[in-house]
């Protein structure tokens, strides 16, 4: 089962999928992200970081993205294993719609026909939802910020990702930010069970 965790920079969903991978240890969850930690993943932070250009930056992402599919996600599925994404297409669907604005007439079309016909979607998708000042206001100060960690861009970013919401309900489960980290990750785990069918029983004592 493939399982993947959403929302905008500072929601809060790395320190999630960390206590994911504690929570549903008994589960051997593979636990991985996008961008990667292939070289491929490299070019996309070289990109991001050097400010490529928004067609050039999206096609890295797409790229890093097939060779997480090849070489992480399709054979851990194979195995049957469950595997935990932290972000994963809908990141594209939501950043890139918004930075390809100016580049492409049709950003979101444009990103899903780039992903047509390869990409393996995702059983189930967890978006963390919150105000926009709070993620900001979460990211560490004083480190150099990416381009996309700005109040206007991250609130059109997290606008996209209620719109995929509302295309694809029975998909995702939206989860709220502000609410504590213990909290937020007991929810989701138990959810990930109910789902996976996979019960705490298994668990030894
Ligand atoms: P990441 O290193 O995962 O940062 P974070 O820890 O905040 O999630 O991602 C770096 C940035 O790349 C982040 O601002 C979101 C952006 N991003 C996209 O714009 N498109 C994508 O497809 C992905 C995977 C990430």
């Amino acid at each position: 089962m493939l399982v993947t965790i959403e929302g905008i920079d500072g929601s809060g969903k790395s320190s999630l999928v960390t206590s994911l991978g504690h929570l549903l240890a008994d589960l051997s969850p593979v636990i991985t992200r996008e961008p990667g930690s292939t070289w491929v993943g490299d070019q996309v932070r070289r990109a991001v970081a050097e400010r490529a250009d928004p067609v050039t930056e999206a096609l890295l992402f797409a790229a890093d993205h097939a060779a997480h599919i090849s070489t992480l996600i399709r054979p851990a599925l194979r195995e049957g294993r469950l595997v935990i994404s932290d972000r994963y297409s809908d990141s594209r669907y939501a950043y890139q719609q918004e930075t390809l604005r100016e580049s492409v007439a049709y950003p979101l079309a444009w990103l899903r026909a780039l992903h047509a016909g390869w990409t393996i979607p995702p059983d189930l998708t967890f978006l963390i939802v919150l105000p926009v000042d709070a993620a900001l206001s979460r990211m560490a100060s004083g480190r150099e910020r990416e381009h996309f960690e700005n109040h206007e861009l991250l609130s059109r970013v997290q606008e996209n990702y209620l719109a995929l919401v509302q295309e694809d309900p029975s998909r995702f489960v939206m989860v709220d930010g502000l609410k504590g980290e213990e909290e937020i990750a007991d929810f989701v785990s138990g959810v990930i069970r109910d789902v996976s069918g996979r019960s705490r029983s298994h668990r030894r004592p």
